[in-house]
């Protein structure tokens, strides 16, 4: 769909633009838009636009958009929710696949199976499963991002890691071929998985146990009380720093001190160490001087690297 306003007509006339001629091969159902702002497509609410970006209106658009990008060497990255991204404030010279159309975001049940798109959000894939009373999934209602993302990152919450609980995942690789592998095969690590390196999650299996319907309730708000308790509402990209081995990233941060910190509009939280928060005016820049004012300290102090946990993209 080539949308009213100045972003698609300007698409649509500068033929010498690769988009134009990417928007000659999509069905006119996938939306495309040029210089979009990614700031307020990201839970931190930081950067510049990206170049072009997309939603495809079906895996076949998809994999063409995947083609083309290969065709031109054209550097792409896809965007889940935005919940575990920093872009810089130059934003992304590139495309941004968002699988946010509703072909992408459906969710399946089919006994203790959940058949979920990467675009549905894992807070809906937790309320699913528990209206159908399937129990072990309850954690994923406090991981804020999309399926596609958490599969990428391996995302985990109070003591579950999501390929714990997923079966397998279909995924496309930058040629737009399609492929189904097991949760085993996709070669995951801490906060990583290999697979998703070089593919496009599509969808996954997600596989629950028959529970009781109060009993997963209970669970569900109790995990969501212990999140409001210690993490920020405000804006963050969630733990921005991987936990290392021998301390919480979160309880390391605080105890050197360094809550409230801040570089222009960007602090640490009070709440929670391993958050930082936008006060509304925070640059990209803001984020990234703060991430490397702890990381010299926590190596001056305590001999530890923390890794950002975060995607950094952008210039
Ligand atoms: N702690 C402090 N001070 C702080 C923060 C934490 O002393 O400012 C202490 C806590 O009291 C606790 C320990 O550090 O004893 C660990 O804290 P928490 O339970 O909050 O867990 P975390 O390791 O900091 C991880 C995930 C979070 C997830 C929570 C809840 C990572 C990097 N983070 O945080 O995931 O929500 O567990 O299960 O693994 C994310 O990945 O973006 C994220 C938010």
């Amino acid at each position: 769909m080539i949308q009213t306003g100045t972003t698609e007509d300007c698409l649509m006339r500068s033929e010498n633009y690769p988009g134009a001629e990417l928007a000659g091969r999509i069905s006119s159902d996938t939306i495309i838009r040029r210089d979009e702002p990614l700031s307020k497509r990201t839970t931190l609410r930081v950067g510049g636009p990206a170049d072009l970006y997309i939603e495809p209106a079906s895996e076949e658009d998809l994999a063409i958009v995947a083609g083309f990008c290969a065709e031109h060497k054209v550097p792409v990255f896809v965007l889940g929710r935005g919940s575990n991204v920093l872009v810089k404030d130059g934003g992304f010279r590139g495309v941004a696949i968002c699988l946010a159309q509703p072909c992408f975001s459906r969710i399946e049940i089919a006994g203790e199976h959940l058949h979920c798109g990467a675009g549905a959000k894992l807070k809906t894939v937790a309320a699913e499963a528990s209206r159908h009373e399937l129990t072990e999934l309850e954690f994923l209602e406090g991981i804020p991002g999309s399926v596609g993302g958490a599969l990428r990152m391996n995302a985990g919450a109070m003591g579950g890691a999501i390929y714990d609980v997923v079966d397998s995942v279909r995924m496309m690789d930058w040629s737009g071929r399609v492929q189904e592998r097991s949760a085993g095969e996709m070669n995951t690590g801490y906060r990583s998985c290999a697979m998703l390196k070089t593919h496009i999650a599509l969808s996954a299996v997600f596989r629950g146990r028959r529970g009781k319907r109060e009993e997963i309730e209970r669970r569900m708000k109790e995990f969501s009380r212990k999140r409001w308790e210690s993490q920020p509402a405000a804006p963050s990209a969630g733990c921005i720093f991987k936990n290392p081995g021998q301390v919480p990233a979160g309880k390391l941060i605080d105890e050197l001190g360094l809550k409230g910190t801040r570089v222009g509009g960007a602090y640490v939280s009070a709440e929670h160490g391993n958050f930082l928060v936008n006060d509304g005016t925070a640059t990209a820049q803001d984020v990234l001087e703060l991430i490397g004012t702890i990381q010299r300290r926590v190596l001056l102090e305590r001999g530890i690297k923390l890794e950002t946990e975060v995607e950094i993209v952008g210039e």
